[in-house]
Parts: C-alpha cells; sequence; structure tokens
C-alpha cells in the first residue's frame, strides 16, 4: 500500500460514516470516530491523513468541523500536524490491544461494506449544494403566491418549459409542456402507467429487456402486469421477436446494465412495430446525459412522439433524493395519466420543481453535468487502466456512457467472483441479479461495476481491492 491518504483514508471514510450520528454533535462525532480509528489500529502510525476539504466534502460536513477534529487529536497526542507534510498519525500512537474498554452499547447502525462498487447512485458528494440552493432561493423569492396553494398534478408550468426546451436541445425529445407530466422519477412514472393493473393508462403483456432492474419488474408484477423478456445480443434488444405486447420498455440509449445503445435498424424497427399494432414504447432514458466517447445517442421519442412515452429523472444526474423526474407524453395519454395522478399534486414539491426550472434555465444543469461528465469519465478511465495493468484477463464492455461498466468474466466464475468480491468487503452485482427469471443467460457471466459512487478518496483503494478478487483467465 502506498503511503498516500488516498489509500488509507479509505478505510475510515467509511468508518466515519457510521459513527458521525453517534451523541455531540458532528464534530463530536467526527473526533470520537478517528480516535477510534487511531486507538483500534485501523490508522498505522504514519498514515497521512485526508485535507479538510476532501474530507469535509466526502462526509457532508463543513471543512471547520474537520479541521476542529484534527486540531482536537493532535492537542491530545493522536496526530501530528507539521507544515508541507499534512495531518498524520502520531508515531507514538501504538494501538491499545488489551486495554480498550468494550463498548456498552452495539453501534445503531449496520456496518456496510468497505468498498461499495454497486452501480446505481452517483457520486453524493458532488451535490451542487451552492448551485441548487441559489437557485432554490431564488425561484422561493420569485415564485407567486398561488404556488404556495394546491399543485397542479402535471406539474409547475416553469418546469414544463424549461423541460421542454432541455430535453429538445440535449436529448433530442419533441415535445411541448402541454404534454410533460412531472413525476417522482421512473419507478413513479412505472406506477402511474400500470398501477391499477387492467384498468390503468398501460396494460400488459409488457416486452421488457432480458436484463434490467429487478426492482423495477417487482413494481410491474405487484400491478399484475406479465411481463415477457426480449434477448440480448451485440445490437440491443431483440425487439423483432415482439409480437402481441401492447407495450415494451427499453433503455434504447444505453441498454441497461450490459451498457450498448439499441442499433439504428432495431430503433426504426420498434417503432414500426408499435405503429403497426398499435402500441407503445416506454424509453427509460437514465443516464442519457452521460456519454463519453461520441455525441450523445438521441431519444427514441424524436422519431415519433406519438408512439413513444419518454421518461427521464435527475437521479443519475443530481440525486436520487430529490424524487423529481418526467414523462413526454404522447397526446392521448396526457388525460389518462394525470386522471391517474389524482387532483391534486401529492408527489413532487412545488418548490423542488420551481427550483430545478431555476437550475435549468440558468444553466447550472448544464454545467453540473458537464463536471460530472468529466468526473465519471476520469473515474472510468482510472477503471480500464487498473483493469489493464492489474487483472488484464479481465475484458471491460459498456464503457462508452454511464456510470458503471461490465467486467466479463469466464464461464461458471460470476457466483464465485461476487462471493469473493464480498468477502473481501467489496460489493457488487453479477450479471445473473439483473436477468428476467424467465430469460436465459444471454449476456454471459460478468460483473456490473459502479464507478460513480464510492468517495473520491477511497476509489483507489476500492479498485485495488477490485482487481485482487477477480477469477484468472
Ligand atoms: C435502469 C434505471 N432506470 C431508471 C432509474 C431511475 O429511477 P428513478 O427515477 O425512479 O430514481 C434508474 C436508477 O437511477 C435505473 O437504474
Amino acid at each position: 500500500m502506498t503511503e498516500s491518504w488516498v489509500n488509507s483514508a479509505e478505510r475510515i471514510g467509511a468508518d466515519l460514516h457510521l459513527e458521525l450520528s453517534g451523541p455531540g454533535g458532528r464534530r463530536a462525532a467526527l473526533t470520537r470516530a478517528l480516535r477510534e480509528a487511531v486507538r483500534g489500529g485501523r490508522l498505522a502510525p504514519g498514515t497521512r491523513l485526508p485535507p479538510y476539504r476532501s474530507l469535509a466534502a466526502d462526509l457532508g460536513v463543513a471543512r471547520n468541523t474537520v479541521a476542529d477534529a484534527y486540531a482536537e487529536l493532535v492537542a491530545e497526542g493522536w496526530l501530528t500536524a507539521r507544515q508541507g507534510s499534512g495531518t498524520r498519525v502520531a508515531d507514538r500512537a501504538e494501538p491499545l490491544r488489551h486495554a480498550v474498554r468494550t463498548p456498552v452499547k452495539a453501534p445503531s447502525r449496520a456496518r456496510g461494506p468497505r468498498h461499495d462498487l454497486r452501480q446505481g447512485a452517483p457520486d453524493a458528494s458532488a451535490f451542487p449544494r451552492a448551485a441548487w440552493s441559489a437557485c432554490y432561493r431564488r425561484a422561493l423569492q420569485g415564485a407567486p403566491s398561488e404556488a404556495f396553494g394546491p399543485g397542479d398534478p402535471a406539474g409547475r408550468r416553469e418546469l414544463r418549459e424549461a423541460l421542454t426546451e432541455y430535453l429538445a436541445r440535449a436529448r433530442g425529445v419533441r415535445t411541448e409542456p402541454d404534454r410533460i407530466v412531472v413525476c417522482s422519477g421512473f419507478a413513479h412514472a412505472l406506477r402511474l402507467l400500470f398501477g391499477q393493473g387492467a384498468g390503468g393508462v398501460l396494460r400488459g403483456p409488457l416486452g421488457v429487456e432480458a436484463y434490467g432492474l429487478e426492482f423495477h419488474r417487482g413494481l410491474l408484477a405487484t400491478a399484475g402486469v406479465r411481463t415477457v423478456p426480449l434477448p440480448l445480443d451485440e445490437h440491443g434488444a431483440r425487439v423483432d421477436v415482439l409480437g402481441r405486447e401492447r407495450a415494451v420498455l427499453l433503455t434504447p440509449a444505453h441498454q441497461f446494465p450490459t451498457g450498448g445503445p439499441l442499433h439504428p435498424e432495431r430503433r426504426a424497427a420498434v417503432i414500426d412495430w408499435a405503429r403497426a399494432r398499435g402500441a407503445v414504447v416506454l424509453e427509460d432514458d437514465y443516464d442519457g446525459e452521460f456519454r463519453y466517447d461520441r455525441k450523445p445517442v438521441g431519444a427514441l421519442q424524436g422519431l415519433d412522439p406519438e408512439r413513444v412515452i419518454y421518461v427521464g429523472s435527475v437521479s443519475k444526474s443530481l440525486s436520487p433524493a430529490l424524487r423529481l423526474g418526467w414523462m413526454v407524453l404522447p397526446q392521448r395519454y396526457v388525460g389518462p395519466v394525470l386522471a391517474a395522478k389524482g387532483e391534486r399534486e401529492s408527489w413532487a414539491s412545488v418548490l423542488d420543481q420551481l427550483a430545478l426550472a431555476e437550475f435549468l434555465v440558468s444553466g447550472s444543469y448544464d454545467r453540473h453535468v458537464r463536471r460530472m461528465r468529466q468526473r465519471y469519465r476520469h473515474r472510468r478511465d482510472r477503471l480500464v487502466a487498473a483493469l489493464a495493468a492489474d487483472a488484464p484477463q479481465v475484458e471491460v464492455t459498456g464503457i462508452a456512457a454511464g456510470l458503471h461498466a461490465v467486467l466479463r468474466l469466464p464461464p461458471g466464475t460470476e457466483r464465485s467472483a461476487v462471493k469473493a468480491a464480498a468477502w473481501q468487503g467489496v460489493a457488487l452485482d453479477g450479471l445473473a441479479a439483473f436477468r428476467h427469471p424467465q430469460a436465459a443467460a444471454s449476456a454471459g457471466d460478468g460483473l456490473v461495476v459502479g464507478y460513480a459512487a464510492a468517495a473520491e478518496h477511497a476509489y483507489g483503494a476500492a479498485l485495488e481491492a477490485l482487481c485482487g478478487v477477480l477469477p484468472p483467465g
């Protein structure tokens, strides 16, 4: 292990997260967690700690909180601070092997994995707090009084107008504000469309990609919708096998989770199928902004706005905690979707909607996406480089876009690789976790590696641990 804090601090980052909820405020919790990490030997003498700014960003606390905690531990003799060499664990801070008191109470929260490489979440430490709060303040101050009354179930007009412009420019979506219904993300859209089973806006059977999110399949099953898996090959979903389904759910820009775009001929073919059968395509554009190697693959919706329901959200681009998304609907579905939503907005906060409108119109969204695209590209490059150096037998695919990649494994090795990873504290999923129960294993063996969510200072150690558990070729 090198001496840099990038490696050594990773383990404390996770532990500090667990301890920060303890009594006495964040500074006290951080001080306690660091002291325990040194006393317990997890931070060896000489280890350099992360700079205030990095640790503060990763933990979501103020820089002063970190500075105060370090200062207190320097005063106690656990740490040393020297100009030019940063803050380090003091040489004489040897772990007390026998004298450590057994804690009276077990920690209240479960210990998470040491290295989190699960796909799904963006980098939570990169949420643009300053820009978002400036937009929120402006939106709050500029909102007319009626904004504080019961909300319009279609969503705030300001947001629908901003989305119309943004989606046309960035994703090639053809729409107008009256065809947009604001929702709380893709899962909410599924509930609205299929919520009342046979009486819902859409009905099954629904074609789905053979690999996808189990959470979404579960939602559909609960709504009584039968899903029919479409096999995947190197051009994406085999839409030629669609027959009597009434709708099909696709991730055309970036198949989830295998990672390729739907081939242009298949894009055209699925629209032809929908026209011929009076069916509809449900487009899940979950991470369309994050393409690295070429120009963004535009939305399928642009091919036929009357046959495609387009759904997007801020869950990958900003944060899944905001619970904000949008549906772009063919005209005939607007009324039924609004009826399913009810007479009043009961999902998405009007103030958050106004803040997002301001965020879009002011250019902050574009700036944030550009910044994150750079950061994620860099993370992806580090993953590829680490594999090339330490596990060259492993092929990595699905890297042209998104926040995750797929590592291809020899047949029959996926399960043991996932287990070996878990044993070493590396959390990730194998491709099998995404396979439709009635689908053949057409994607082969592989590991789905999310490279966005790990804290910046923890990422190097996570890659090192990952390479260490991959099977030989
Ligand atoms: C395949 C897929 N679709 C959609 C979403 C977005 O879901 P939601 O908007 O409900 O947060 C995600 C996760 O972010 C996803 O992985």
